[in-house]
């Protein structure tokens, strides 16, 4: 079953019934104003940190689950009936509605009693601030007189503390109101210098500051007393619960159409001008009005979305396909590159299952999204790359997680996780291949943010090489630390105490557990270093990194081979993980990936052997397991994995982000049938007709697909913040359509379904523009081994870096087996 349809053409979902089985959410802001938006308006709102600087309230895990956002309500002043054209939080019934979720905007639209209303939300590019265009349509045959309410309620900034400190926060807030605007100040008076404004294009029959005001005693949402009363009370706050709610009447003849707009923003002001006049306690509201002032007017709120719009016709012009498969088009041209913006920006913290306090931006997933990313903002890449090299320890290890705030490592969790590291050159790499920006590797950058500790880039990639030589263990292997990429294998933690975290727990000295998965990630890794240092002219470096990786390979051969597959690790006994002498566990997804990708096992046929492995032991039809068998049961030496129901999450769930570990890996072994297969078995687009079962939104992949040992095996949960994002992207363009950046130019490998009969590709690299055919005239599935560049023949299907000419770049491939 469908809850509403795909519109390519304006790059929109149409979400036609508001009780989706989830709800459906899309993001606002995609440069430091954030906002998060269900298709029912429910969402907040923060700047940079949805932690540090929440700007809205949200209660999460709530019942309903999505209540509390952006909601508007309308009143009809005759009959007094009221609804909001979200449909939440008043459910009302509707002659019509729908939700179109686009690039960065969202517009929900519904009729109700014969009056028509659109809300556009979105922020505009470079502003710290989101717009709702409301318009109100009277369908009725009569005249009609309406109150259209706005409502959002403030966040005392710190999210965490919002939520839990109430002894000091029932006291702190305050607002000011001035010309209809209404300016949340808590904490303005002592050391914050931001302040929040919300305001309204039209004169104001009223507002409401206060919340007890606007709801009445003992109401919810669904019925604010002062709403049902059709009259605002313009209360001012002192303490509680900030809000801002504005009143405006309308007089709407039969087809009139009228326009609101409303806005809430973040403004800084200069510590030495917050008080206007100086020495009062008045905000210094000089420096933000002609921001609202321009944003008000519905020309501008216009020109700015146009100017959204075409942001993203630019970002998504960088790749463009046309397949066979409508999937994988929507996919690849629209949605899967949206949701790589959205994890670059949010990495793990913000969704509406990520609370946005627990989280910060992770080392292994921030660098890991690069790859998804790269291509559409590579300058932004180069920043995430800095920042995130600048919270590395001098050990080469890393802090697992920082707040883009300060861009500090986050001590509460601390480091540690001994893959970390690697991602870091696996993001680098991706990086020069894309921009070819060799200078990066020059920039000096701190250990721990630590002024005067600057190394070159370059050397921290060295020390993230150097810090696995250093930490091996009885077999040669890596030592695995607090986890590898698989958080929940926590072989050092021997956990027996509720509420202990797995991750940062350590009962074990950790110099036995090892992780062929790090073993295998860092031959990949010293690969690409090697590639680096080459090019670099460091040869002795090169060499050794070469020498490394293929002393590593044996390592694997010898103790990571387990006769069909690639083992998992080894615990804390020195006993294996994932292999056949298992009870339970005996074969993982991750090191059959990454060994592979790796180039492990592709000369002699163990690459081969191990994904039929995967298919006969892992592979479903809603896409692979991560393990089988599943835990049964709590396994103190193995930690969180095994905490989790079998068929969820990390046991033996469809941990979607390592699903493309495998489609690059049957790339690698030419088996272009079986990648695109295991491709759409998780495609969202594709999954849409079983919206019922799927249940999260069909434009957006989800971390977890319920697997076989699951009562729900093919229910779908925590989608959007997921490394799936970046890696089903980057397995599609660059290893089944197989248009790779590489050091030296764009390779085009593709390997394919052997009954494509083509494909095109639009590709802006280095400065050129490429229009790219490949044709598959012979039924293959790999084989371009030359290609026709303007009509001449490279004999290479690499194509060079060369000067950008005026014109786009006419190249054709054939497939030739
Ligand atoms: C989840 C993992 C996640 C980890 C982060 C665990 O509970 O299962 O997927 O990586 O938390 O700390
Ligand atoms: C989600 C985390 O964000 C990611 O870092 C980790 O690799 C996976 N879970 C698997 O545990």
């Amino acid at each position: 079953m469908k809850y509403g349809y795909f519109d390519d053409r304006n790059r929109e979902y149409v979400i036609t019934q508001p009780d989706t089985p989830l709800p459906w959410i899309n993001y606002l802001g995609c440069q430091a104003y954030f906002g998060i938006i269900s298709n029912t308006a429910g969402g907040y709102s923060f700047y940079r940190d949805a932690r540090l600087r929440r700007l809205t309230r949200y209660r999460y895990n709530n019942a309903p689950f999505d209540l509390g956002g952006r909601y508007v309500y309308l009143r009809d002043t005759e009959s007094g009936q009221f609804w909001s054209p979200s449909w939440q939080p008043t459910r009302r019934e509707f002659e019509n509605y729908s939700c179109r979720h686009g690039m960065g905007y969202t517009v929900i639209s519904s009729t109700a009693n014969g009056i028509e209303a659109h809300t556009r939300y979105f922020v505009p590019l470079d502003e710290n601030l989101e717009v709702w265009q409301l318009t109100v349509t009277n369908r009725r045959q009569t005249k009609a007189r309406i109150s259209a309410f706005s409502s959002i309620e403030f966040c005392l900034w710190d999210a965490q503390d919002d939520a839990t400190n109430f002894q000091r926060n029932f006291s702190t807030g305050q607002v000011e109101v001035e010309e209809g605007v209404i300016y949340h100040k808590t904490e303005y008076r002592e050391r914050r210098d931001h302040f929040a404004y919300f305001a309204c294009s039209e004169p104001l029959a009223g507002f409401d500051t206060q919340r007890d005001a606007f709801l009445g005693r003992y109401r919810g949402w669904d019925s604010p007393a002062a709403v049902e009363a059709g009259q605002l009370t313009n209360s001012i706050a002192h303490g509680w619960a900030p809000i801002g709610a504005h009143q405006v009447t309308l007089d709407l003849k039969p087809g009139e159409t009228r326009q609101i707009v409303f806005l809430l923003g973040y403004h800084e002001n200069p510590v030495n001008q917050k008080f206007d006049p100086p020495g009062s306690q008045t905000i210094n509201k000089a420096l933000v009005k002609p921001t609202i002032a321009k944003y008000l007017d519905p020309l501008e709120a216009d020109a700015a979305f146009e100017r959204l719009r075409q942001y993203w016709d630019g970002l998504l012009g960088i790749f463009q396909v046309n397949t066979p498969d409508i999937h994988t088009n929507r996919m690849v041209n629209i949605w899967n590159a949206y949701q790589c913006m959205a994890t670059f920006n949010m990495s793990r913290s913000a969704s509406f299952y990520e609370s946005g306090i627990g989280r910060g931006l992770g080392f292994r997933d921030s660098n890991q999204d690069l790859l998804g990313f790269v291509h559409m903002a590579p300058a932004r890449a180069r920043e995430r790359i800095l920042d995130l090299a600048a919270t590395q320890l001098p050990t080469g290890g890393a802090y697992h997680q920082y707040q883009p705030l300060t861009k500090r490592g986050n001590n509460d969790i601390g480091g540690g996780f001994n893959d970390d590291p690697h991602w870091l050159i696996v993001g680098v790499a991706a990086y020069l291949k894309e921009t070819g920006d060799w200078g990066i590797l020059d920039e000096p950058v701190p250990f721990e943010n630590e002024p005067g500790s600057e190394q070159p880039l370059y050397e921290h990639l060295r020390r993230s090489f150097q810090y696995t030589l250093d930490r091996l263990g009885p077999h040669g292997l890596p030592l695995i630390g607090r986890a590898d990429w698989n958080d929940c294998l926590n072989l050092n933690c021997f956990s027996d105490t509720p509420g202990q975290s797995f991750q940062t727990t350590t009962s074990k000295d950790g110099k036995v557990a090892e992780s062929v998965f790090i073993a295998g990630l860092f031959v990949l890794a010293a690969k690409e270093l090697a590639a680096i240092a080459a090019r670099r002219n460091l040869n002795a470096d090169a060499k050794q990194c070469l020498a490394e990786a293929a002393k590593m390979a044996r390592v694997v051969y010898e103790h990571g081979w387990d006769g069909e597959w690639f083992v998992r690790a080894y615990d804390d006994f020195g006993k294996p993980i994932g292999s056949k002498v298992c009870d339970e566990g005996k074969i993982f997804i991750e090191s059959q990936g990454i060994c592979i990708m790796a180039g492990i096992g592709l000369q002699d046929g163990k690459a081969s052997q191990a994904l039929e492995s995967v298919n006969k032991h892992l592979a479903t039809r809603h896409g692979i397991v991560l393990q089988q068998p599943a835990y049964s049961k709590y396994y103190l030496h193995l930690g969180e994995i095994s905490s989790y129901p079998p068929g969820y999450k990390e046991n033996a769930g469809i941990f979607c982000h390592n699903n493309p570990w495998i489609i690059i890996a049957e790339t690698m072994v030419g088996n272009g049938d079986r990648a695109f297969d295991y491709y759409t078995r998780i495609n969202p687009s594709a999954r849409e007709k079983i919206g019922h079962l799927h249940r999260c939104e069909p434009y957006v992949f989800a971390q977890m697909i319920a697997g076989k040992d699951a009562p729900t095996h093919g229910e779908a949960k925590n989608s959007w913040l997921t490394g799936t994002a970046a890696w089903t992207y980057y397995a599609a363009t660059q290893w089944i359509m197989g248009i790779r950046a590489e050091y030296d130019g764009l390779r085009i490998d593709p390997v394919i379904p052997a009954k494509w009969k083509g494909f095109t590709v639009t590709r802006r690299f280095r400065g050129n523009t490429y229009l790219i055919e490949v044709k598959n005239p012979k039924g293959k599935q790999r084989g371009v081994k030359r290609l026709l560049v303007d009509g001449k023949d490279i004999a290479t299907n690499l194509l060079p870096v060369c000067p950008s000419p005026p014109e786009p770049i006419q190249v054709e491939a054939v497939l030739e087996g």
